[in-house]
């Protein structure tokens, strides 16, 4: 019998394009879509937010690939079964477009740029002074695959950056920091902070009123990993009493963001919709592809959640 391999996917359009990527990948795999579940049982599956009955209907499966680097829509899944192997992408392409996001927010900022596009709508010459990279220290919270890209290539820029992470991690160039040092240390001492750790029970609202008060008066916050890890609204606060200079936000506690939500008018709030490192099919395909052929062999992978640690 073929290896089968069921895909629930919400968007149609990247459902059929993971059928045909890991077909291509897995010749003699039977690889279909099923959103709920539903049809024959499967080996494996990949996905992305798995409706509440899938688990229930697919009865067989030796594991679950996630269709992205974030883990919290399963684990937080009523039907996931305990003993199910859960594995994430690890970069797949995401990495580079993360750096490219937060640099190029990084340097908005350095660069003035919200301020001259407000001078260019009142025809308004004024040179502003911009201060050199070394003066703007970056703090990148949450050093794993894709932390240690943007960290990387923040860097490169000639920004200083820092990395904090729960356990001690070593990379070149980046002062890294953990949780020896204290979580308060490390943000005292960001100009930015760009939040790069996955959601889990221990990291929920860990930007709250209080350890938003640790960074320094004026700084900036970028969210690219949870909007869970965010108390919304001791960010508004923070920024209203002119603690934090602003946020830029891509993600959300509840997407899509209301229309009604006072993040969307606030003037110093940007957001963009969870654009921030979209999944590359064809490249994530090719990575499970490589996965799967391991764990058939009865190989260990990489990227295998730590239920315990949740990602
Ligand atoms: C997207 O949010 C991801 O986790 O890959």
């Amino acid at each position: 019998m073929p290896t089968r391999i069921a895909i629930t996917h919400p968007g149609r359009d990247a459902s059929a394009r993971w059928v045909a990527a890991l077909s291509a990948h897995l010749p003699h795999a039977e690889v279909f879509a099923s959103r709920d579940g539903d049809g024959p049982l499967a080996d494996y599956a990949v996905g992305w937010q798995p409706p509440d009955g899938f688990f229930a209907r697919q009865t067989r499966l030796r594991a679950f690939f996630s269709a992205a680097a974030g883990v919290d829509h399963l684990l937080d899944h009523p039907g996931l079964p305990a003993a199910l192997p859960l594995i994430r992408l690890e970069d797949a392409g995401m990495g580079a477009q993360m750096a490219h996001y937060c640099l190029l927010e990084v340097l908005r900022l350095q660069r003035r740029s919200d301020e001259f596009e407000t001078q260019q709508r009142t025809a308004t010459w004024r040179p502003l002074r911009v201060e050199p990279p070394s003066a703007w220290p970056i703090g990148i919270v949450g050093l794993g695959v894709l932390g240690t890209q943007v960290a990387t290539t923040i860097a490169a820029a000639g920004f200083p950056v820092r990395g904090y992470s729960q356990r001690p991690r070593q990379v070149e160039g980046i002062a890294c920091f953990d949780a020896s040092h204290g979580l308060r240390d490390f943000l005292s001492g960001c100009r930015v902070a760009i939040l790069l750790l996955p959601l889990t029970p221990a990291s929920a609202d860990l930007l709250d009123a209080g350890r938003l008060s640790w960074l320094p008066q004026g700084a900036w916050l970028i969210n690219v990993a949870r909007g869970g890890l965010l108390v919304e609204q001791a960010l508004l606060d923070a920024i209203d009493r002119g603690h934090l200079a602003g946020a830029t936000l891509d993600v959300f506690r509840d997407e899509p963001l209301r229309a009604t939500h006072p993040f969307w008018a606030h003037p110093k709030i940007r957001i963009t919709p969870h654009v921030s490192a979209v999944t590359q099919v064809e490249e994530s395909a090719a990575q499970v592809a490589d996965k799967l052929r391991l764990l058939e062999q009865g190989s260990t992978v990489s990227g295998t959640v730590d239920r315990r640690r949740g990602y």
